[in-house]
């Protein structure tokens, strides 16, 4: 039944039947009214308020449900969906928000898996260039400083030692920040050498305690998958290390029936009420990009847990 016959039929119930009580029932209204009767008279609008608010309440029911979605629904949380049951226009109204849903959220996920790629390939460019010009650049600094100090009296040899020093700690700055950005260790020795590496050098730049557990049986996984994995873990370790206040980190890579599980899960302050930055909004677009599920849970001075679940294709030779 359409929305406008229902609340017409609602009230034509509970009309009908006051119109019917004053026909045919024992009920007589003096004038002037007598105390029972004004009694009995509030008491049957009494019922009959709350009759109807009863029955609108049911009635709308549907539609308070989607304005609460509407308001609070996240298109990087895809699958968030109302029940279509019956029919008439709220039913219709609930099942076009659902389709209007699922094409936003394939929209979505289509432009940011365009960003993402956009700026990995930004990315690399700018890590290429800062490889290739800036530290060619410093490397060549270096040697004519390092002649230049050799052939040099003192005190004008210290000097040069120290500009050399200096521009020797820059060009591990460049390698860092060309990792950072381009993490060539992915493309040429795979997901678990470049964790590895990353939390090493997250370990000793941060003084935090790592834990690594990586199975050992994890199955070959696409590039841009690994990427996925790869950029997740990074910005949930800087998490750890500018907000958690922890002491320890723990990194592990699960290899579970049809999914890659990679978490990572610190002991510090946990995220409290904090809002979403761009840092968890990222991790969000880039689970997106590859189908994955990434779930953030925290406990107050418990510490925080990053799951990302990617599925893999079930193993091949596992298979009948
Ligand atoms: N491991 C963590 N421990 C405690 N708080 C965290 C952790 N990770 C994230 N947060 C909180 O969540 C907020 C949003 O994080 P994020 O989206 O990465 O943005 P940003 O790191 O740029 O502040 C942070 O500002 C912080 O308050
Ligand atoms: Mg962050």
């Amino acid at each position: 039944m359409s929305l406008f016959w229902r609340i017409f039929a609602l009230n034509a119930v509970v009309l009908g039947t006051a119109t019917a009580l004053l026909l045919w029932a024992p009920v007589t209204v003096s004038v002037p009214v007598l105390l029972t009767e004004a009694v009995i008279l509030v008491g049957g609008l009494a019922v009959m308020l709350i009759a109807n608010a009863a029955l609108l309440r049911i009635g709308l029911a549907p539609l308070g449900r989607l304005t609460r979605l509407m308001t609070t629904v996240d298109l990087l949380r895809p699958g968030q969906r109302l029940p279509e049951r019956g029919r008439g226009e709220t039913a219709e109204l609930i099942s076009g928000f659902n389709a209007m849903l699922e094409r936003l959220e394939h929209e979505r996920a289509a432009s940011s898996a365009r960003a993402l790629l956009a700026q990995e390939d930004e990315r690399r460019r700018i890590a290429q260039e800062l490889h290739d010009e800036v530290g060619q650049s410093m490397t060549a600094i270096l040697l004519v400083l390092k002649r230049a100090a050799d052939e040099a009296e003192e005190p004008l040899r210290a000097e040069l030692q120290q500009a050399q020093e200096i521009t020797r700690e820059s060009l591990d700055e460049v390698r860092r920040l060309v990792r950072r950005l381009r993490p060539g260790v992915l493309e040429d020795l795979g997901l678990v050498s470049a964790l590895t590496s990353l939390t090493t050098e997250f370990a000793t730049h941060t003084g935090l305690r790592v834990i690594r557990r990586f199975d050992s049986d994890l199955p070959a996984l696409d590039p841009e998958t690994e990427l996925v994995l790869y950029r997740v873990a990074q910005e949930a370790l800087t998490n750890a290390a500018r907000h958690a206040e922890a002491g320890k980190v723990e990194m592990s890579l699960r290899h579970t029936g049809d999914t890659v599980v990679l978490s990572v899960t610190d002991d510090g302050r946990g995220t409290g009420v904090a809002r979403e930055g761009a840092g968890i909004r990222g991790m969000r677009e880039r689970a997106l990009l590859v189908g994955a599920v990434l779930d953030i849970t925290s406990e107050p001075r418990a510490g925080t847990q990053v799951r990302l679940a990617v599925p893999v294709p079930s193993d091949p030779g596992k298979q009948s």
